[in-house]
Order: C-alpha cells, then sequence, then structure tokens
C-alpha cells in the first residue's frame, strides 16, 4: 500500500482537497480547473473568451461554469474578466496538472503516437485513482531513470 503521505508525493495536498469534494467536482470542472492552472503557468493569466477557446466549448458555457466553481470557492474573482484560482483551487489545478502529466508521459513511454496521447490521456485521468496515478508515476521515473531498460522495451516491441 502506497502512504499517500509520503513526501515523494508531492501532491497530497490537491487530492486530498479534491477527494473531499469528490462529489462536487465534475469531471467538466476537472478540466476546467487544469486548464485555468496550466494558463496561470504558461500565460500568468486567462480570461473567458481564451478559456472556452482552449476546452472548445461556447464562452457562455465556460462563464457558467467558471460560476459554478466560484460558488464551491475555487475560483477567488473575476477581475476585468481574469480568471483568478483561489488557494485551495491552485492546489486541486496543480494536483489534476500533475495528474495529465503522469499518465500523458506514461503513454508516451508506451509508444503510443502522439495523437492518442492526448485523446487518451483526457480520457484516462478522469478515472484513475491515486494510488494508479502514483504507481504509474514510480514507473515512469523507474524508465527515466534507466535509460537502458527503456531501450530494451523498444527493442522487444521491435521483434
Ligand atoms: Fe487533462
Amino acid at each position: 500500500m502506497i502512504d499517500i503521505n509520503s513526501k515523494e508525493f508531492y501532491t497530497v495536498r490537491g487530492y486530498h482537497l479534491l477527494e473531499q469534494n469528490k462529489r462536487l467536482i465534475t469531471p467538466a470542472m476537472e478540466d476546467y480547473l487544469e486548464m485555468i492552472y496550466r494558463c496561470g503557468l504558461q500565460e500568468r493569466y486567462v480570461r473567458i473568451n481564451r478559456l472556452s477557446q482552449l476546452l472548445n466549448v461556447k464562452a457562455s458555457s465556460a462563464s457558467k461554469m467558471v460560476q459554478k466553481l466560484g460558488s464551491l470557492g475555487l475560483m477567488k474573482y473575476e477581475k476585468y474578466g481574469v480568471l483568478v484560482l483561489s488557494d485551495k483551487g491552485k492546489e486541486i489545478g496543480k494536483f489534476l496538472l500533475e495528474r495529465h502529466n503522469i499518465i500523458e508521459k506514461f503513454l508516451r513511454l508506451l509508444g503510443c503516437s502522439e495523437d492518442n496521447i492526448l485523446k487518451q490521456t483526457e480520457l484516462i485521468e478522469h478515472n484513475l485513482n491515486t494510488e494508479t496515478i502514483h504507481r504509474l508515476e514510480i514507473l515512469n521515473n523507474f524508465f527515466t531513470s534507466n535509460p537502458t531498460i527503456a531501450g530494451q522495451f523498444g527493442d522487444f516491441e521491435k521483434k
């Protein structure tokens, strides 16, 4: 059994917050939180229009969803249309982005095609529990630190 509180698993807080709010946060909300958090890192800020483009939804749907996230205490404010996550929203967003990255990396190690990787990651991410994500992370790290073994896997596949 994995120790969810171990330091190794640095998204512990985000995970716990997500678990506590599990029944309130739908997969669609997870996508929003992940995207807003991602934008916060990459573009520093995001507005409704940009967010709806990125998520491929109508601006009106994005706006409704952002209001819902606000009522759950996950958004702090929306000043001049700029979306800002609350601390709680940020912790969960960070966890969701890490979860996404772990699955994406795993599928890449498996040798999936780039197109498939993105589609599958978006489908799988909402359905794996934290233990599985954590085990995938260990496997990813194992292959990254053992490139010879990763190469053997590639050769084996070709046979
Ligand atoms: Fe994602």
